[in-house]
């Protein structure tokens, strides 16, 4: 029978085999697969690890609270946070192609992930241990897709933010290799991670910054995290976030209409609602959601969120739309 315990007990062992002493790192996205797998390390080999967080201004609201406060209390993680948002911005700064945006995102994320290693390898020779080994939330489907290779080859970058440094001289430890999701949830759950993380749906690496068609600017994205969280909020509060695979919300930041709001005209942006349905993303439908959940939303965000006087809904499937706008 399978049980999580068993897994945890049997990947703890290995770890710790695989490790010795040596120090090991880990980049932590708020993501299921990365949370899971720092975690297993952690408690193979406790301080030996060192957890890393990218905050690129570009996460959803609380996202930043739940790696650094709900996910430290669980784990008890060595954690640092690099704050990288300004240098994020600026290098968006007129930004509006999509492909463009994503290679920045990617290429400002190695740089900053590449600084918090170097200061970690610094500290690490001064006592003694060296950093050896990176973490990664490989899964076995991942696995299957690039054909099974083993060893330190970058099997996630596709995944991931652009991918991680390719000139790593780490060993790879990747303890969730032969798992599925489902089993990487319960062992989370099995660790004591908390449910708003071991439960999440899928959000890509890029973040906020591929759901504002236009410029990415700060104030683009403080109008689009509340946005986004009035649209995850009343989605679970309908009961709704296990029939839907992901909700990005999305920003038309060049678009303007007409509106009318208490006695006066406004010229705002709209907002766009794209619920789907899905097995495994490569396609999907977009979801039924009920019309009385879909009002709720758009009162709320017309009402709440500045600037913005208008929601309408993504009736597209995947194909011929993918999920994300860019
Ligand atoms: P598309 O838009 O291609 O998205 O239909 C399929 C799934 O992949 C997610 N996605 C990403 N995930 N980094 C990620 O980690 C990315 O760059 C990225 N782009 C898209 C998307 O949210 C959906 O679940």
């Amino acid at each position: 029978d399978w049980n999580p315990g068993n897994v945890i007990a049997e990947q703890v062992e290995r770890i710790r085999a695989q490790v010795g002493s040596a120090r090991v790192i880990s980049a932590l996205s708020g993501g299921v697969d990365s949370a899971v797998s720092t975690a297993l390390v952690q408690e193979a080999v406790g301080d030996q690890l060192t957890a890393v967080f990218v905050d690129h201004g570009l996460l959803r609201q609380g996202e930043r609270e739940q790696v650094q406060q709900d996910y430290v209390a669980a784990t008890g993680v060595r954690l640092i946070t690099v704050d990288a948002a300004d240098i994020f911005l600026d290098a968006l700064a007129g930004v509006t192609d999509p492909e463009e945006k994503r290679k920045i995102i990617g290429r400002e994320f190695i740089r900053a992930f590449e600084q918090a290693e170097r200061d970690l390898i610094a500290e690490a020779a001064a006592d003694g241990e060296p950093i050896k080994f990176l973490v990664q939330g490989t899964l076995y489907p991942d696995v299957v897709e690039s054909g099974g290779g083993t060893g330190t080859a970058n099997i996630k970058s596709h995944h991931n933010v652009g991918g991680l440094p390719e000139d790593l001289q780490f060993e790879l430890v990747e303890p969730l290799r032969t798992l599925f999701k489902d089993e990487v949830r319960a062992i989370g759950r099995e660790l004591g991670l908390p449910e708003p993380i071991v439960a999440r749906q899928p959000f890509p690496g890029p973040g906020l910054g591929i759901r504002i068609v236009g410029e990415v600017t700060r104030d683009r994205l403080d109008l689009l995290r509340e946005a986004d969280a009035i649209v995850r909020a009343e989605l679970t509060a309908a009961g709704l976030d296990a029939a839907i695979w992901q909700c990005p919300v999305v920003l038309l930041a060049d678009v303007r209409s007409v509106g009318v709001q208490g006695d006066g005209r406004t010229y705002g942006h709209p907002i766009v609602l794209r619920p789907v349905s899905s097995e495994d993303a490569m396609t999907a439908d977009w979801t039924r959601v009920p019309y009385d959940v879909l009002a709720k939303i758009s009162n709320r965000i017309t009402n709440e969120v500045k600037d913005v006087n208008r929601v309408v809904l993504d009736v597209t499937s995947k194909p011929p739309g993918t999920i994300e706008w860019e």
